[in-house]
């Protein structure tokens, strides 16, 4: 075909034009189609062997963190010190390890009776009190207090009842409460009042159990700020008065009615407390993944049932609360669920088919999900970068002082298995660093000049917190947290709770890079149980190094 030039032009010109309003198009639409959230985070290996698989965790407050398996295990890769052996036993090896988070060190422990599946609380001092676990541990609490040559005391006969699978949680008076466990379907506490105290009936217990998978194991426990205790299992929960040994209030069965407790282990978290004027804001439990119903016994026959997507919101403080249900990005059993510095929960480890239980879980779940509660439903879940290492039963993570999050654990056998099977034997540790920690955003980050680590906060006293950042601050944008270092094991994490604290005033500058915000301490027991919190200055969702305070 011939055509004149003029025409050539012309034609050019409305190609041209074509191709620059298609890639016009093409820009708007990159720009304004709601892709998938960025991921973010990283992983780093710290050790690849702790000698132990880390299937319990607790940080104290000198960051060192307590670990511990199970003593009929067999032969551990960590030997205990000075050719220590288990008493009438050929087992030269440890079974609890204390980690060093600023050296990266570990330090063999000998713990004598079986932990196996047990629980825990930090006390009000500083010590680890562990109650529990199997066979010659059944009924034995433990203490641990941190030193460079301490090691665990046992007391036989420590609690009233067998506790295999409790949850436990510290009271506003300085005890624990240690709740149900395989067959027991009660509760006690620990110190206790008398040698004859016994452990209290929980009816509770019973109505949420299938006697044939036992499937409200490890209640989900979090002290609501009234002082009752709300109590979730399988797929429902109760507010309850310890005290009084009385059920206060019933919440809805989750909308489902899908069990959230191991076997078909979900996981939950308190989300955080707001304090404003001496009051909490509304009260919210946070509830997500699982297995259907169904799956415990078909995992049993090797048919592996997909995981539950979703995740249960309900505000406990309301008159005529109701589930509010949302999907998640990926499916998951066995997940944990933490508190970040900042007041946004992480959904880490665990697998997308199976239950708990040994060989049980199938397809680990190597991206974490990052949820933000204030966002607008639908777009309050971020997927993380994925880590190597599938982390399926018997993993476990806990939130550092530093911000970052400890991860480790793993063993889906009765035995140390590191070869010929699906999913080795974990004996590595892990940090998984969210996205508020990149260098990028250093120059946001603040970091607290006062007060000192380690100081006394008195209930309902005014706080001032001083601190750097070198960058530009938006005064607006700077809140302060204090968060429980909390006892994780099987996908619960016991006494877990993060406090916004109540600013009257934004921050303001002191200096050319140096801010103060005054803030009030909780103003009770309830609401902040006595004990060792970390305390984060937050600018922009990314928080500072933590420092330990005592609060009393
Ligand atoms: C803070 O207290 C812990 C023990 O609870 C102790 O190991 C640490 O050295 C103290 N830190 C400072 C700076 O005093
Ligand atoms: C643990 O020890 C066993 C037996 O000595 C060995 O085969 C295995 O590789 C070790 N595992 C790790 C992770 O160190
Ligand atoms: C529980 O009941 C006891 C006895 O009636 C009462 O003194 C206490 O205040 C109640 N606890 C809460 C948190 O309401
Ligand atoms: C670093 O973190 C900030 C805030 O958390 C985020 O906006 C930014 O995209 C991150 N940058 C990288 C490189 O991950």
């Amino acid at each position: 075909m011939r055509s004149n030039p003029e025409q050539n032009y012309k034609l050019m010109t409305f190609s041209s034009s074509l191709i620059y309003n298609y890639l016009l198009l093409f820009i708007l639409l990159l720009l304004h189609t709601p892709t998938c959230p960025a991921a973010g985070g990283s992983w780093t290996v710290l050790r690849s062997s702790i000698g132990i698989s880390a299937m319990h965790m607790q940080l104290l407050p000198n960051d060192r963190v307590v670990m511990y398996d199970r003593t009929d295990f067999g032969t551990s890769n960590i030997s205990l010190p000075n050719g220590r052996c288990r008493p009438n036993s050929n087992d030269c090896s440890a079974h609890s390890v204390e980690y060093d988070v600023a050296s990266n060190s570990i330090r063999p422990l000998m713990v004598l009776t079986n932990v196996w599946c047990s629980s825990g609380s930090l006390m009000r001092d500083g010590r680890l009190v562990q109650t529990g676990g199997w066979a010659d541990g059944y009924r034995v609490v433990r203490t641990y207090r941190s030193c460079n040559t301490c090691d665990w005391q046992e007391i036989r006969n420590g609690l009233a009842q067998s506790r295999w699978y409790a949850t436990n949680h510290i009271l506003p008076d300085g005890r624990q409460i240690i709740i149900g466990g395989r067959q027991a379907f009660n509760y006690e506490f620990y110190p206790k009042m008398s040698t004859t105290e016994k452990a209290l009936s929980l009816p509770f217990l019973v109505q949420t159990n299938d006697p044939n998978i036992e499937n409200n194991l490890y209640p989900f426990v979090f002290l609501n700020p009234d002082g009752n205790l709300f109590i979730f299992a399988n797929n429902r929960a109760i507010l309850f008065n310890y005290s009084k040994n009385q059920v206060v209030r019933t919440y809805p069965t989750m909308p489902g009615g899908q069990p959230r407790s191991y076997p078909s282990t979900g996981s939950a978290v308190l989300l955080p407390l707001r304090l404003k004027q001496g009051k909490v804001g509304a009260v919210e439990v946070l509830v997500c993944g699982g297995a259907p119903k169904g799956a415990f016994a078909n995992a049993n026959r090797g048919k592996f049932d997909g995981a539950l997507n979703t995740c249960g919101r309900i505000r406990i403080s309301d008159s005529n609360p109701q589930w509010l249900m949302e999907t998640m990005p990926l499916a998951r059993v066995m997940g944990d669920m933490l508190l970040l510095p900042n007041g946004h929960v992480l959904i880490i480890n665990g697998a997308s088919a199976g239950v708990a239980g040994w060989e049980l879980g199938r397809n680990p779940v190597l991206s974490p999900v990052i949820y933000q509660p204030d966002k607008k439903v639908g777009s309050r879940f971020e997927v993380q970068n994925p880590s190597t290492r599938p982390r399926v039963y018997h993993s476990t993570a806990i939130l550092l002082r530093d911000g970052r999050v400890l991860v480790g654990g793993s063993n889906a056998h009765d035995k140390y298995v590191f070869q010929n099977v699906l999913y080795p034997t974990e004996l590595s540790l892990e940090a998984f660093t969210p996205s508020y920690l990149n260098s990028s955003s250093s120059s946001l980050r603040p970091r607290i000049l006062s007060p000192q680590t380690n100081t006394t906060i008195n209930y309902g006293k005014r706080i001032s917190v001083k601190f750097t950042i070198l960058g530009r601050v938006d005064p607006k944008a700077v809140y302060v947290t204090m968060v429980a270092p909390s006892f994780n094991t099987h996908s619960f994490s016991m006494n877990q709770r993060l406090l916004i604290l109540d600013s009257s005033d934004s921050a303001a500058a002191v200096g050319r890079v140096d801010y103060k915000v005054s803030v009030v301490a909780p103003p009770s027991g309830n609401i902040a149980p006595a004990g060792n919190y970390i305390l984060f200055v937050v600018h922009k969702e990314i928080p500072s190094p933590g420092i330990w305070v005592h609060m009393q």
